[in-house]
């Protein structure tokens, strides 16, 4: 049937069935602004306008939009300099998400423009409120909302003609100038702070005060694509003659395929393959997105003749569409033979229990035992446990548990596979380790790695999810089997039954204490359910302990030989299987440990920040694991040069007004009103109203925690940059921007050494083809790792550079090092310059022709990790035992912040992520195995309506073994807000929940107790 519909004022007509969702007819049209999340519209990545109105169009069938107005991002605006042709630029809103550093991934950010859009086109001058209602619809999993929520309040303002905000944000006559950046430049010595709403506030260095684009709020270099929605993710690309995968996923949680018959499904139409585990080659791997070799063990298998989770993969069909795909899945005809299954970590290992990994193939990693159901098994000692037990006044004992959670990345995992003309195989995909997939498909594949190439375009979100070479396989084996480019885009159950997710565990604690507050041993046990596959078992487990343990070493003479002790099992279960989450296992560590902390501190009458901070290792002293443990590696004594562990303490309770507050009887009985859960009361925070006797209660708590910066040793990453003729530079990077800004931030470096801006530099990532080798975006290292790296790049053009200028400078060569590089110039000593423009020309076309360019690799030998205070404000409902967060502010030593804008979307991204892990996000199964969430309904992420008041501030440190004095930021966000939750919900009702989320039935239950 033909179906006209009018978009961005423009009529389409197309010949089509009429199921067709409208979601699937605009990206059909070109229409990629568009984006899939869900099925369901609860994503709200599809949004359009219809009307006016927000719809979401995977829900409405196309049929029903004609004769109605369509309005899709591509008809809002557009870059202002198309060559000749001049436009009108981009649309305030989406100039002010620009500018407002409100776009971390982008996949969600058309969406929410348009959201936004609607709303302003009714109420020209919103409450903040208004805002948060109108794009509540659209989650978003990177920003924490604070920065879109500002965009769209300041768009307001412009659309309105508000001349101070609207010469604000095009002060400079640049179209997409970042307003001035505030002055954030402030002693140490002499805090005092600036914020702007989207600005965190810095206590800034003094090294960095020569630095002209480091520690600036560059606008991110992939903000103009992504505000217009551009085609920048996998899926947004047509492909003549694609094939749609679909793959048949398991009922049962184990069980051995005793027949599987594909004939009818073959013979449907439209279907052009379907494989079972009969019809490829039989290679185990592990998909831990990881360097080689693998620390795990070797597992999986593309198809296998058993299945060992409900969801588990059973056979792959391509066929003409999706829905021909789904229809051929209901005609494979499977024979089972089911199997016991181990549905609780804790009966993995009794000695009875059914055996999960049986097959001859499987390869041990360390001590990894199919036997026994262990996927890795850890034993670290540091120092005398025992001895340091036997020395304590006071032992303290407990147990936590910690849930099954999900990344939820908006976009879900999608892959584009096709042969080239050369007969390579092109993977295009949504990963974070491009170079991982290349080498670690090819065995699986039958390929040499040399015919393999993998392009990463945009991500849309990842953390950690697409650490992992999780489905890439499924279209591969689908082009090898029919010729012809296939995609696979999971669906939103596929993520929740099929993914990987963080590793449950279950922590018990055990610690000696001296009454004046030393401690003097420290002892955890984790039980950790890695699921059906082995996948990062080893290595999330061991960041349990190495990176939250390392933290309290104890003071006077156990802080020189501290006594810790960390073991822990890793065991298979018949459940999906976990794997590489956003703060890599430190989560896991930090609920336990820091909630033990508090509990210590209030049962020896100690305060609770002081007790912390007597016992938390110091600068100069060694990481006290770097002595014992490296992910499966020798280990290698690594010294902390950097800890701004107290500085934060200090400034984040000035901040959250901790001393008016911590022990303050008034202040816990009076209460006011927030956001979201519990807001009916109307109260404010500024309208506090006396509760004697009411059923709200306030509270406050208290975390600290620390993190790490790379592997040292292992992480590697490389970056070449050359020159162009009019003085511009390619940067080229094998790193991977899933959303976090490590493109800008990169670049930014880069810039700084070359004395260019930022937008002289042309940024590229990734593709293993073109762009030099990079371990891929984990473990917090890009910025430190990926970014030596590019500054060594840069060092290496400049060099070029200064040779050349004294070159046409007639100065002697040892003159050069004295050139400086500054405005796109190199500037003598004797104040004579040359413009590069004039260099770029002169080596590609004049004198001694040479392509100015440089290439370097980094691997570091530390890993400097990054502290944290973090701080939560909550109220009680001591009737329902309801929690609402009100407040979570945090204070963070990253080193050196590269750009302020970018960074602090990273800590409120990661705090809102960690606030669902401490209160509502779980991963539950029946007791056959099947995933109770399935949806982003059941599973619940935070949307902009539901936020409490994000505070982040940066307290900067100069790491000495970072050009630019960085560590890590992205990951440290995870780990803090779980146990300062905790911790508040103990200070307001004086009782502990031990298992997160923090549910208000758990809560309701404590209290019974008592
Ligand atoms: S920026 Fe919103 S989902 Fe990534």
């Amino acid at each position: 049937m033909n179906i006209t519909l009018k978009i961005n004022a423009i009529e389409h007509t197309i010949d089509t069935n009429p199921s067709i969702t409208l979601l699937a007819a605009l990206r059909g049209l070109g229409f990629y602004g568009i984006k899939f999340g869900d099925e369901h519209g609860l994503s709200g990545a599809d949004t359009v306008l219809l009307d006016g109105q927000p719809v979401n169009a995977g829900s409405q069938l196309a049929a029903q939009a004609e004769g109605h107005n369509i309005v899709t991002i591509e008809g809002l605006g557009e870059h202002p300099e198309m060559g000749w042709r001049k436009t009108e630029g981009l649309h305030p809103l989406q100039q002010a998400f620009v500018e407002s550093g409100a776009i971390q991934c982008g996949y969600c950010t058309p969406a929410q423009i348009l959201a936004a859009k609607a709303l302003l086109d009714k109420t020209p001058n919103p409450s903040e409120e208004q805002v948060r209602n109108a794009i509540a619809g659209v989650l978003c999993r990177c920003t924490g909302y604070l920065k879109p929520v500002q965009a769209v309040l300041k768009a307001a303002a412009v659309l309105r003609g508000d001349t101070e905000v609207g010469d604000q944000l095009s002060a400079s006559g640049d179209p997409f100038a970042f307003p001035a950046a505030p002055e954030t430049d402030i002693s140490p010595s002499s805090p005092a702070f600036v914020s702007t709403g989207v600005m965190p506030k810095v206590v800034v260095t003094p090294q960095t005060e020569t630095y002209q684009t480091v520690g600036k709020p560059e606008k991110k270099v992939d903000a103009i694509k992504l505000v217009q929605g551009k085609p920048a993710f996998t899926a947004d690309i047509d492909m003549r003659n694609m094939l749609y995968a679909r793959v048949l996923r398991s009922p049962y949680a184990q069980a051995r395929i005793k027949n599987i018959d594909a004939s009818k499904a073959r013979e449907l139409k439209g279907v052009a393959a379907v494989l079972t585990w009969q019809d490829i080659p039989r290679v185990v791997y592990s998909t831990a997105g990881q360097s080689d070799p693998i620390p795990g063990p070797l597992d999986t298998f593309s198809l296998d003749n058993k299945v060992r989770f409900v969801g588990d993969r059973v056979a792959m069909v391509a066929a003409e569409t999706p829905e021909i795909a789904e229809k051929a899945l209901h005609l494979i005809e499977v024979e089972y033979e089911v199997l016991p299954a181990i549905l609780d970590s804790r009966q993995a290992m009794d000695e009875n229990a059914p055996r999960i990994h049986d097959e001859p193939e499987f390869v041990n990693f360390a001590d990894s035992n199919p036997a026994k159901n262990l996927a890795a098994h850890i034993r670290i000692d540091i120092g005398d446990v025992e001895k340091g037990f036997a020395e304590a006044d006071e032992i303290f004992e407990g147990e936590y548990e910690v849930p099954k959670v999900q990344q939820a990345h908006i976009e879900p995992h999608v892959c584009v596979t096709y042969w080239d003309e050369d007969d390579r195989l092109v993977i295009r995909t949504s990963t974070q380790v491009p170079f991982h997939v290349r080498r670690m498909l090819a065995p699986v594949l039958n390929l040499p790695v040399k015919r393999i190439r993998v392009v990463k375009p945009r991500i849309g979100g990842g953390f950690g999810g697409k650490q992992e070479v999780l489905m890439e396989d499924v279209p591969a084996h689908l082009t090898i089997a029919t010729k012809r480019p296939v995609i696979y885009e999971y669906t939103r159950e596929e993520e929740f039954i099929g993914a990987r997710s963080r590793h449950p565990m279950k922590v018990r604690m055990k610690t000696g204490v001296k009454r004046d507050g030393t401690i003097t041993a420290n002892s955890m046990y984790a039980l950790s359910d890695t699921g059906a596959y082995g996948c990062h078992a080893l290595t999330v487990t061991g960041n349990t302990g190495h990176k939250a343990m390392a933290l309290y070493v104890g003071d006077g003479e156990y802080r020189k030989s501290p006594n810790i002790r960390f073991y822990a099992d890793v065991v298979y279960t018949n459940t999906p299987p976990a794997g590489a989450f956003r703060g890599y296992g430190v989560p896991q560590g930090y609920w336990p440990l820091d909630r033990h902390m508090e509990k210590i501190a209030r049962a020896l009458n100690l305060d609770p920040i002081d007790f912390r901070l007597k016992n938390a290792i110091h600068p100069g002293e060694y990481h006290p694991f770097s002595t014992a443990w490296n992910e499966g590696r020798e280990p290698r004594p690594e010294i902390i040069h950097t800890v701004g562990l107290e500085q934060c303490v200090a400034q984040g309770r000035a901040a959250i007004g901790w001393d008016d507050k911590f022990g303050n009887e008034e202040w816990h009985t009076k209460v006011s009103g927030v956001r979201g859960q519990g807001s009916s009361d109307n109260l404010t925070p500024d309208t506090p109203a006396p509760l004697a006797g009411s059923h709200l209660k306030r509270g406050i708590g208290v975390a600290m925690v620390m993190q790490g910066t790379a592997i040292p040793y292992l992480d590697m990453g490389g970056a070449s940059i050359k020159m162009n003729d009019d003085g511009s530079f390619n940067l080229l990077v094998g790193a991977t921007d899933l959303g976090t800004g490590s493109d800008t931030v990169l670049a930014q470096m880069a810039a700084e050494v070359l004395g260019v801006p930022i937008e002289d530099m042309i940024t590229y990532s990734s593709d293993t083809d073109f762009t030099p080798f990079d371990k891929g975006a984990y473990a917090s290292s890009t910025t430190y790792i990926s970014g030596t790296a590019a500054v060594k790049a840069a060092e290496k053009c400049a060099e070029r550079i200064r040779a050349r200028a004294a070159m046409i400078l007639e100065l002697p060569d040892s003159e050069a090092s004295n050139i400086r590089l500054s405005d796109r110039q190199a500037i003598a000593s004797d104040g004579r310059s040359v413009p590069f423009t004039e260099i770029a020309l002169d080596s590609l076309h004049r004198n001694n022709q040479e392509q100015i360019m440089g290439v370097a690799s980094y691997v570091s030998p530390v890993s400097p990790p990054p502290f944290a205070a973090q701080f939560a404000e909550v109220t009680v409902d001591t009737e329902t035992g309801a929690v609402t967060v009100d407040r979570l502010v945090m204070a963070v030593d990253s080193g050196v912040i590269v750009n302020p804008l970018t960074a602090s979307g990273q800590i409120e991204g990661g705090m809102t992520q960690a606030l669902g892990y401490a209160v509502c996000e779980e991963m539950r199964y029946d007791d056959k195995g099947n995933a109770i969430e399935r949806n982003l309904d059941r599973y619940h992420i935070f949307r902009a309506d539901e936020m409490p008041g994000l505070e982040t501030i940066f307290v900067e440190t100069f790491e000495p073994s970072h050009p630019f004095g960085v560590k890590a930021v992205a990951e440290i966000p995870m780990d803090g807000v779980a146990p300062a939750v905790g911790n508040a919900i103990l200070d307001a009702l004086g009782v502990n929940v031990d298992d997160i989320p923090v549910t208000p039935e758990k809560v309701w239950r404590a209290m019974k107790a008592g």
